[in-house]
């Protein structure tokens, strides 16, 4: 399990995080969710240890992950930023590769080139794997770097806005890519997503986020409910069930 305790960021005067506890147990998919500026991705950040914290702990099944040897963490947990930026010119199938690295450290085997292989393919990335990651369109490269992520093949994922750029069929393929992950391989993966029906739909758990402090949290049911979601995004959302699942409708 992922276990933070008093998780606490501070840019200037504002704790952006705001001694967060949160535990997640093993397996299954939770969807981190509420509005910009919320803390989302300064939380999965200090979890994956990309930022130093000001106070707290994050542990992994035990392990201080702020401590932990970096290529062990790394075998065990992988993460999609936000924003992903490369500046060096590569291609689709050099940057997938690069998500063996833990296991490979550069020296790539047979068993790498098929996990690439199979990311690549369930990424629907095969025709761009020769192509530089600047030669993509914006959801193209999205999936391009969830690949790279998966390859990695850690038991704890954590992704921040995978579905950004993508289109609904690929968005809906990688949200059923991540459930049998969790499922069949048992891998614990934590979302942040915006959009709360592909959160409803797809998780087992939601934690609602708002300055900087968990608010709300439970089961999709629970969450994705209006007086919930009013409290969260201070904003009226009407919620239907549809064959007993919530799904929000916010037109505006
Ligand atoms: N390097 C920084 N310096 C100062 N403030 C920062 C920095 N990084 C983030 N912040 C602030 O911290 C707060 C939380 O940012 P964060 O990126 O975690 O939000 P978020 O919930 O992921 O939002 P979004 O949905 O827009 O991605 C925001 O108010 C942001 O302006
Ligand atoms: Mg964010």
């Amino acid at each position: 399990m992922i276990d933070v305790a008093g998780a606490t960021k501070v840019y200037g005067e504002l704790r952006v995080v705001d001694d967060v506890d949160l535990q997640l147990p093993r397996g299954g998919i939770t969807s981190v969710i509420g509005p910009n500026g919320a803390g989302k991705s300064t939380l999965l950040s200090m979890m994956s240890r990309l930022l130093p914290m000001d106070g707290g702990t994050v542990t992994l099944e035990g392990h201080d992950v702020h401590r932990a040897p970096g290529d062990l963490l790394a075998r065990r947990l992988a993460t999609l930023r936000q924003d992903n930026h490369v500046t060096a010119r590569l291609t689709v199938h050099d940057l997938v590769t690069f998500g063996r690295y833990p296991w490979s450290k550069g020296r790539p085997t047979v068993e790498d080139a098929e996990h690439v292989r199979r990311a690549l393919e369930f990424l629907d990335l095969e025709p761009f794997a020769g192509r530089f990651l600047d030669e993509l369109s914006g959801g193209q490269r999205q999936r391009a770097f969830v690949a790279m992520v998966l390859c990695q093949d850690t038991d704890y994922v954590l992704l921040d806005e995978p579905l950004n750029n993508l289109d609904l069929r690929h968005a809906a393929q990688m949200m059923r890519l991540l459930r049998r992950a969790a499922d069949e391989l048992g891998k614990t993966i934590v979302l942040v997503l915006h959009d709360i029906n592909f959160a409803a739909r797809w998780s087992d758990h939601v934690v609602a986020m708002r300055d900087g402090r968990v608010v709300h949290q439970g089961t999709p049911r629970q969450i994705i409910e209006p007086t919930v979601l009013r409290d969260v995004y201070g904003t009226e959302i009407a919620v239907h069930l549809l064959d007993g699942s919530p799904v929000a409708v916010y037109f505006g």
